[in-house]
């Protein structure tokens, strides 16, 4: 039986490079792809039966031709959306060719994957989408209001790619970490990072990934949240006031 298949996005650092070395650990042909080659490179020799190549996630054609040479066979079991960038600090101190930038990456980047990689799930039995969310799409974040937004973006087009795609027998579901030390949070200029901390590693995010896409494991469950802050927080979100809900995250987000 042939190894099943596994494509990461943004997959040259972070949360992406271990979840990559996490599936390849476990047997499976792990497909790298991001902007990064020298960060590629460095995953390549880390673990040299990854396959690595050059994605720009919001470029389609790209994509077609990535996904092409990485599943000759046409059937790809796990598609991995992680790439993603931010800015943080105040909304009008960022230019808005950046925040363009941030909602091309994190959102076309998002449903372009998902739309290209749609024929190759398709055919294969038992596909699933996981794409990176945030606890930012719990309440919008002062100082990260674009990457919010944009990961409320991705939370909706996951519940509904979940509902749409259950009849092509496609698993769709949102991993959602708080902060993780990572490139990403280095010099974040974000309130709720002093107040919260950064309790996780790219390692946690990519073994609670792997767990979950583990058949029978709690499937069913849309959004995943990843760590005891995000838990606390997505579940306290759920039956407090709206008002309550600000409340908390003015305080939580303070400068
Ligand atoms: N770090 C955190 O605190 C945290 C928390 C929640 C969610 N996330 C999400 O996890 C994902 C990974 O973040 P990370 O923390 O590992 O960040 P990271 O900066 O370490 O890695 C992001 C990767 O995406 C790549 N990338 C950027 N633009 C790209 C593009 N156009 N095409 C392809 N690749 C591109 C980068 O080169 C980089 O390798 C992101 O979607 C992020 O929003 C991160």
């Amino acid at each position: 039986m042939s190894r099943p298949s596994v494509f990461v996005t943004g997959a040259a650092s972070g949360i992406g490079r271990a979840t990559a070395l996490q599936f390849a650990r476990h047997g499976y042909r792990v497909g790298a792809f991001d902007v990064d080659a020298s960060g590629l490179d460095s995953l390549a020799a880390a673990q040299s039966d990854i396959v690595t190549g050059i994605l720009d996630v919001t470029d389609s054609g790209a994509w077609a031709r990535a996904l092409s040479e990485f599943c000759p066979d046409g059937r790809l079991d796990i598609l991995v959306n992680n790439a993603g960038i931010l800015s943080s600090g105040p909304f009008e101190d960022t230019p808005p060719e950046r925040h363009r930038r941030i909602v091309d990456v994190n959102v076309t980047g998002t449903v372009l994957g998902c739309h290209s990689a749609f024929e190759y799930l398709r055919r294969t039995p038992g596909a699933q989408v996981v794409n990176l969310c945030s606890a930012s799409a719990i309440y919008g974040q002062r100082d990260l209001a674009t990457y919010s937004a944009t990961k409320f973006a991705v939370r909706g087009l996951t519940e509904a790619l979940e509902l749409e795609w259950g009849r092509h027998d496609i698993r769709v579901f949102a991993l959602w970490p708080v902060f993780v030390d990572t490139a990403m949070t280095q010099n974040m200029n974000a309130g709720a990072i002093r107040t919260l901390g950064i309790h996780l590693t790219a390692d946690d995010v990519a073994a609670e990934l792997y767990a979950a896409t583990r058949p029978g494991r709690a499937w069913g469950r849309v959004h995943r949240a990843v760590g005891w802050q995000a838990r606390v927080f997505a579940a306290a979100a759920q039956c407090s006031p709206a008002r309550l809900n600000r409340l908390a995250n003015q305080w939580v987000t303070r400068r």
